[in-house]
Formats: C-alpha cells, structure tokens, sequence
C-alpha cells in the first residue's frame, strides 16, 4: 500500500504556510514583507531539522543546503517559491519547496547522501504580485537580476531596496546571489498544474515541455475628472470609459487567436468618488503566447488600440512595459529522465506546456531545467479554492525519488548509503 505519511507531512506544511498572511480574511504574502519572513522562519525551522544548512541570501531567498557526500560543489537545485498572489491559493509555490524537503528528509531517513548536493531553494518573488515585476528570487540566482528594478516602488511608495534591506538582504550584494553554472548541476521544480489537462487525463503527475512567455505592461489613461451631475456626455473626457473599451478590446484579439491569452488584472480608478468622471484609469496588461513573434505582435497590436482609443476620447495613454520573458523549453535530456521516473512509478508519462509562468524560466539562463506538474483540483488557481489530492503529491514524490536515484547515473554518480 501507498505509502503517504510524507505527502501528509507535505500538506500539513502548505496548510500551515497557507495561514501566513498580510491579510487576516485571506492568503496574501508579498515579497520581503513581515509575513514572507514568518514564512521563511517557518520553512527554515523543517530545513533544519532535516539535517540542512540555511541560509537567506541577498535578495532574500531562502536556502537549505543537503551536502553531498564528499562536501563537494556540485549541487542539484529544486524548489519553488514562497510568495503569492492576492487571495491565493495554498500550493501554488511552497508545495514545490515541502516537495523537495520532503525528498531531503527521506534521503537522512535513509542514511543517504548523494555525490552533488541540493539546494532548497524558497524564493522570494515570482508572482511580482509587489513590484510587479516577476522572478525577482531565481533572477538573481541566476545572475539576471535587473539592479535598476531596486527603484521600483510598491503601492505605499516603498522602494524595492528598502524593502530588502527591510527583510535582513544586501541590496548592493545581490550580484553576489549568483550561482556558479560550473556546479550547479540542474534546477528541478515540482508545481500544480494550475489547469484542468492532467485531470481531463486522469493522471497525477506530468513532465511540463515548454513555459509560455509573456509580457507584462502597465497602462494609464489620462482624461479629466469632472462634475458627474453637470459635464455633458459628450464633452467628457471619461478615462475609465477608455479603459473598459480597451479591456474589451483585449479580450476581443484574444478570442480571435487560439494561442494568445491575455488579461487585465489590476484596475485603478482616480480620482475614486460616485459624483466625480474618472479622470484617470491605470491598469496592468498580461499578454502570453507559446510562440514569441506573435506575442510582440499582439502587443503591438494592443498600444496601438489604446492610442486610438486615447485619441478619440481625448484621453492621454501612457505605455510602459514591466517585463518580458520568452518561452523557454525545459531541457530534453532530464525532462525524459522525469517521464522515465513516472513510468518506473507506474503511469503514463504526459509532456504538457505551461501556460503558467515558473521560477524555471529565470533558473534556466544557469543551468537544464525540468518541472513536474502536480494534478489539481479542476484546474483551479489563483484562487482560494485551489486544492492538490495527498495522494498526487505522494506520487510527485515517489517521482522526484525515483528521478534522484536516476539521476546519478549520467552524471556518474553513485549513492553513498551511511
Ligand atoms: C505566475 O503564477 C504567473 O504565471 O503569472
Ligand atoms: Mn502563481
Ligand atoms: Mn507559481
């Protein structure tokens, strides 16, 4: 029989992570806040007393370290992150870091140690749920942090470098979060699915192929607020207006293409009052593509809609883009030696892409990436009701465990049982 002490162990830390949040009546953890750091005291606690050494590098990503038998350099990266969107979820995130512990702690249990180490790693930001911009923990352990994003300020005008320093990092050291390619041996994650495909399929475990890439912008439009009782309909200069007929136009081109998905999450409206015409809208844009050309030209597509839209509505538009990340292909090589770990556990190995973005993206400029997905809950997430079967996650680790044990073979690496 199955056996799902450890996958139970798992869930009871994503319920207990689950409970760490800015927001009393929901789940809502930001990068470098005070909940992040309860979060990251938490996870460092299991770390710990799983026989790893921590510690929380510059950016603010936390890190467990399992030596490898001869205490050499070579290490084997898994994990995922720790922050998350507004609302969210429970596993989007800290089941990918309680996995890998997990597989640690079954490793002492053991008695084993490898010939690479791995590294836990918790990072910080990959939502951008605080600064908007995504990947911030894996971009600088693969030394492709962006030092001018450090001016970025949040919604209380905090700037990102203060947040840092806030939270115990070094701005200024973050250079130094960088990994060494010549030792980092893979970056491996484990994370729901977020969609409905392995359920659709009745399976609890895929290997992901490819990231979708995406863009993200923030948009502003600029009307005139107004008297809403005494300034003609056609002499308003309505910036909300503007706004809701470019949503609908976003909506619209991306109906009309079958790869593109592209949404409007976040809109403010200024000045905010029932009697006065909104002279200002500022929204973000998230416009993602499996194919990169497409992407660029459905973003194109959209500014120029919002300038037409601006200029026929006497509403300024200002356009800026936050991020861009291409799609990135997970490696061949470890991704089929995942499929080899599904099947030697006894289902069907499924390959699906990922319309969801992942700390992998970043991690893959340092070193092969591969992702595990884990079956969830009607493909429901972001969102409270996310839900992953202890079972699955019992099977994402007899997985990663069978995918460990095989991997030592490319590599010409053996198990050294203690
Ligand atoms: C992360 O969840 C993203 O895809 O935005
Ligand atoms: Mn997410
Ligand atoms: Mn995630």
């Amino acid at each position: 029989m199955l056996d799902l002490s450890d996958a139970r162990r798992v869930m009871e830390r994503c319920d207990i992570l689950g409970g760490i949040s800015e927001q009393s009546d929901c789940l809502t953890r930001r990068f470098a806040t005070a909940a992040m750091r309860e979060a990251n005291t938490a996870v460092a606690g299991w770390m710990r007393d799983a026989g790893m050494g921590v510690r929380q590098d510059s950016v603010g990503n936390l890190i467990g370290r399992y030596e490898a038998c001869d205490g050499g350099a070579r290490t084997l990266l898994l994990g995922s992150h720790l922050d998350t969107v507004r609302d969210a979820g429970r596993y989007d995130g800290p089941l990918g870091v309680l996995v890998a512990l997990a597989l640690v702690e079954r490793l002492r249990a053991r008695g084993q140690r490898l010939l690479f180490a791995l590294d836990v790693v918790a990072f910080a930001d990959e939502e951008g749920l605080r600064y908007h911009t995504s990947y911030l923990g894996s971009c600088a352990l693969a030394g492709a942090f962006d030092p001018a994003d450090l001016q970025r300020e949040d919604e209380d005008g905090i700037a990102m470098s203060a947040a840092i320093r806030d939270f115990g990092g070094d701005p200024a050291a973050i250079s130094r979060d960088k990994r060494d390619p010549d030792t980092a041996l893979a970056y491996c994650e484990v994370h729901i699915e977020q969609g409905p495909v392995l359920e659709h399929r009745g399976l609890p475990v895929g290997v992901v192929s490819t990231i979708m890439g995406q863009s993200r912008f923030d948009v502003e439009f600029v009307g005139e607020a107004g008297h809403a009782g005494t300034v003609p309909m056609d002499l308003r200069r309505d910036a909300l207006c503007a706004a809701a007929e470019f949503v609908l136009a976003v909506e619209g081109l991306a109906r009309a293409d079958a790869g593109l998905v592209a949404t409007v999450g976040q809109l403010v409206v200024g000045p905010g009052a029932s009697n006065v015409i909104p002279g200002r809208a500022t929204f973000s844009l998230d416009a993602r593509h499996l194919d990169d050309a497409a992407r660029d030209r459905a973003c194109d597509a959209l500014h120029k809609r919002a300038i037409s839209i601006g200029a026929r509505r006497g509403v300024a538009v200002e356009w800026r883009e936050v991020q861009t990340s291409v799609t990135t292909a997970c490696a061949p090589e470890l991704s089929a030696q995942l499929s080899r770990a599904i099947e030697v556990v006894g289902y069907e190995a499924m390959s699906l892409p990922s319309g969801a973005g992942h700390d992998a993206v970043a991690m893959s400029a340092l070193a092969p990436v591969a992702m595990l997905f884990v079956r969830c809950k009607g493909g429901v997430s972001h969102n409270p009701a996310e839900s992953v079967a202890v079972e699955d996650v019992g099977v994402a680790l007899d997985v990663m465990d069978a995918f460990l044990a095989k991997l030592v073979d490319p590599y010409n690496l053996t198990v050294d049982s203690k």
